[in-house]
């Protein structure tokens, strides 16, 4: 694999597995949408040949890559630069070759978090949300991308509700600026973790096709909360379901995927690219 100056852009995903990834479909609309000559492609690596895959990215022709389960943490240790969201997030989902020579490595998702809320919800972002309560289920690396979202967009008042305590504690104590905002509720109490809360995220495993559904109680739930659950398949969990029911803002989980495509789709291919209703119908035609 060898690309010289004038050939088509390129880009990728690396994981493994990567099959499942549904980033190809979602660039390769927009390439078609913005008739740029360029290619993104599935690029199966394992977790011992990321180092070597990565050392190679500028001569083979690439402008980048995304990053999928499992080398996210790992690539931290392989990319010559790291700004200071991927520091704060512990993780990388985006590199960028600079002067085609050096990797700058960047995490999108708190951007596509943000953003699917502001595209889906604006009225009730503008209006005051940030000055309420939000209430985070779960503590893996999505939390730590959503509470990083939080924290940047002025919240100052958050619950972190887990089922292992000891990894709330843990994402409380590592992510700069959230300690001081921080409280931490017990997953046994988790329907009580939603009394005054102007935004409810899921940001567990649970309601995904092939895991148990989310149990929870939304009685206490103020009926102008948002709701969003970044699980996206199946596209309409339990959980918002339920939310919708009793009249609360849903926001569903594929928004939050596309978002945080955009920022590698312009440093790669050079267009700031829209998310709209077509790329989404051409995403979910993949799930
Ligand atoms: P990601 O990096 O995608 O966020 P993860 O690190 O595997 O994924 O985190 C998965 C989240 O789902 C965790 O918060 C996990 O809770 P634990 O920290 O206690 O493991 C949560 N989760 C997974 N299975 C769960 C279950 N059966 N009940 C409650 N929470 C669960």
């Amino acid at each position: 694999m060898s690309a010289n100056k004038g050939e088509r852009l390129r880009a990728g995903v690396m994981g493994w597995p990567v099959s499942h990834s549904l980033s190809p479909r979602l660039h390769g609309h927009w390439l078609a949408r913005y008739r740029i000559d360029g290619s993104y492609d599935a690029i199966a690596v394992e977790p011992h040949d990321l180092a070597d895959a990565l050392s190679r990215l500028a001569e083979r022709g690439f402008k980048g890559v995304n990053l999928t389960v499992p080398h996210k943490e790992a690539a931290l240790a392989l990319v010559d630069r790291i700004d200071e969201t991927a520091q704060r997030i512990g993780a990388i989902n985006t590199i960028v070759v600079e002067d085609g020579v050096s990797l700058a490595g960047t995490n999108t998702d708190a951007f596509g978090f943000i953003e699917n809320l502001r595209n889906h919800v604006p009225d009730q972002i503008a209006d005051g949300w940030s000055a309420r309560t939000a209430t985070v289920l779960g503590a893996g690396g999505a939390a730590r991308a959503v509470c990083t979202a939080l924290l940047d967009s002025g919240v100052r008042d958050i619950r972190l509700v887990n089922r292992t305590p000891e990894r709330a504690a843990e994402l409380v104590e590592h992510l700069p600026g959230l300690k001081q905002h921080a409280t931490i509720c017990a997953w046994d109490d988790r329907a009580g973790a939603l009394v005054g809360a102007g935004l409810l995220v899921n940001t567990t495993v649970l309601g995904m096709a092939g895991q148990k559904p989310l149990e929870l109680d939304l009685a206490d739930l103020p009926h102008d909360a948002i709701v969003n659950d970044i699980v996206y398949a199946p596209l309409e969990t339990k959980l918002l379901t339920q939310a919708r029911q009793r009249g609360n803002h849903v926001v569903d989980g594929l928004g939050m995927l596309l978002h945080q495509a955009r920022p590698g789709f312009r440093a790669w291919f050079g267009t700031d690219p829209v998310v709209d209703d077509g790329l989404r119908q051409a995403v979910l035609a993949g799930m």
